[in-house]
């Protein structure tokens, strides 16, 4: 990598008590993401990814290891970093337009332009006739999509997000991925994803980092040298599917 990384994940580990005992989960993880870039995260389930972006985010503290951001240890990483969980947090209180203009609101963004900037999204992500509807009152791939769009509009320049298309059928989720993609080529902006799709992963990023099955370390890193916008159908992308998906093999079942 030539010059700094955006964002360093220097020796990171984490133990959860359990049981009277300890739950070792991210043991030594170490990888650098550079400005610019879009690297996918992928591991077997319960390996330790969510717990990643959580450290990352700064929502949870590492018990060894540190986070740095532009070359600096980042003290408030939730600050500087956009992040969208795997549960989709939406104050079922708040009717989707307040949900999604949230975090604008927080900083300290005048309510109307808020709501202004949210509603040219909202058909995009199929939202426009529910932007008064209650997150009780949408199905599931409504609320992922819902908090994707808030996590968007935060405006950071490190997106953290964790499996933000679990939920979605395949048109819907081959929409956004496009969507996605334009966002980190015409934006610019820093991505990290989990995701549990090797696909997904490779259509999408110019890195993946395999984990390995809790305590998660990193197994392989691979780059991603595809032209884009890519064929799932392409030979070479038909090869290093195969090569994840047997690196995947070998840390342990894929969740
Ligand atoms: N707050 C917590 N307290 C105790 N244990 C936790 C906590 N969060 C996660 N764990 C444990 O840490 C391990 C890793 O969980 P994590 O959610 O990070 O996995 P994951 O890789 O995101 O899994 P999935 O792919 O299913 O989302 C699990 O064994 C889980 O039980
Ligand atoms: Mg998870």
């Amino acid at each position: 990598m030539i010059g700094l990384p955006r964002l360093r994940v220097h020796g990171v580990s984490k133990a959860f008590p359990y049981d009277g005992g300890s739950l070792l989960t991210l043991d030594g993880v170490s990888f650098d993401v550079a400005p610019e870039e879009f690297v996918a995260i992928i591991g077997p389930s319960g390996c330790g990814k969510s717990t990643l972006l959580e450290i990352i985010c700064g929502l949870q503290s590492a018990d060894a290891g540190w986070i740095e951001i532009d070359g600096r240890r980042a003290e408030s990483p939730g600050k500087q970093v956009a992040y969208m969980p795997q549960a989709d947090l939406l104050f079922p209180w708040r009717r989707t337009l307040d949900n999604i203009i949230l975090p604008q609101i927080v900083q300290g963004v005048p309510k109307k332009e808020a709501e202004a900037k949210a509603r040219k999204w909202l058909p995009l992500f199929g939202l426009e006739d529910f932007e008064r509807a209650y997150p009780g009152q949408l199905s599931g791939g409504m609320r992922q999509r819902a908090a994707l769009l808030r996590t968007f509009l935060t405006e950071r320049d490190i997106v953290a997000l964790d499996e933000p298309f679990g939920a979605l059928d395949s048109q819907t989720r081959r929409r956004l991925q496009e969507w996605l993609a334009g966002l980190h080529g015409e934006l610019g902006r820093t991505i990290l994803l989990v995701t549990h799709d090797v696909e997904e992963a490779i259509l999408l990023a110019d890195r993946v980092i395999v984990l390995s099955s809790r305590p998660a370390r990193v197994v392989e890193e691979i780059e991603v040298a595809l032209p884009r916008p890519r064929s799932p159908l392409a030979s070479a992308f038909v090869e290093l599917k195969g090569r994840i998906l047997g690196s995947l093999d070998r840390t342990g079942t894929m969740g």
